[in-house]
């Protein structure tokens, strides 16, 4: 284990289960539908978890990308972001579009993002987290799909960064307090 890491919050088997969990519910949810799924990665923290989701997904799936910034503490409108990266499409109507996210804590980027994506009239608009701090929530939001509810720790690995580091963990675990708070 990292030298910096407290304790494994959730371990590759658990990382696996829940994926393939996560997939399994959006296969049943959208099969069928006759409109392209356009699951988009919301960088850099969804990274891995997105990969991992996608492959076990058997329907077909287009990839999308979107990199964001938040700011303010303003109500939850998509007037409030930044958009570094976009997708670039005329089709909005005929999608079905998931956003999928490592983490959400007060809300507002997923919040924000479907706000976003509803004003571009896409056919339907959903949200995917790994990880949800529902208790550091700010706004009122929640998810569609949901892998793990965990307490508020500062959480980093399999894509979740302290400063761009831990990113590349292939576990979730707690960041020692003396990491964070000697810096
Ligand atoms: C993190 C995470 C979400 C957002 C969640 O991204 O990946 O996008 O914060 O927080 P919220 O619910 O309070 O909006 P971050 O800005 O750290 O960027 P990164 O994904 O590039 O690490």
């Amino acid at each position: 284990m990292n030298k910096d890491i407290e304790s494994i919050l959730v371990n590759e088997s658990e990382l696996d289960a829940l994926t393939e969990r996560l997939a399994a519910r959006i296969d049943e949810d959208y099969r069928d539908t006759g409109r392209p799924l356009v699951m988009v990665c919301i960088l850099k923290g969804s990274v891995m978890f997105y990969v991992d989701l996608i492959k076990k997904i058997r329907r077909p799936v287009e990839m999308e990308f979107m990199k964001v910034s938040s700011y303010g503490a303003g109500t939850a409108s998509s007037g409030c972001i930044n958009l570094h990266l976009d997708l670039k499409r005329t089709d909005y109507p005929s999608l079905d579009v998931i956003l999928v996210e490592d983490i959400v804590d007060s809300g507002r980027t997923l919040s924000m993002l479907t706000a976003l994506f509803r004003e571009r009239k896409v056919h339907s608009i959903a949200t995917c987290t790994m990880l949800d701090k529902p208790s550091r929530r700010e706004v009122d939001f929640a998810p569609d799909y949901a892998g793990l509810s965990i307490p508020d720790k500062f959480v980093v690995g399999y894509g979740l960064d302290y400063n761009e580091y831990y990113r590349d963990l292939p576990y979730v675990g707690i960041l020692k307090p003396e990491v964070y708070t000697n810096h």
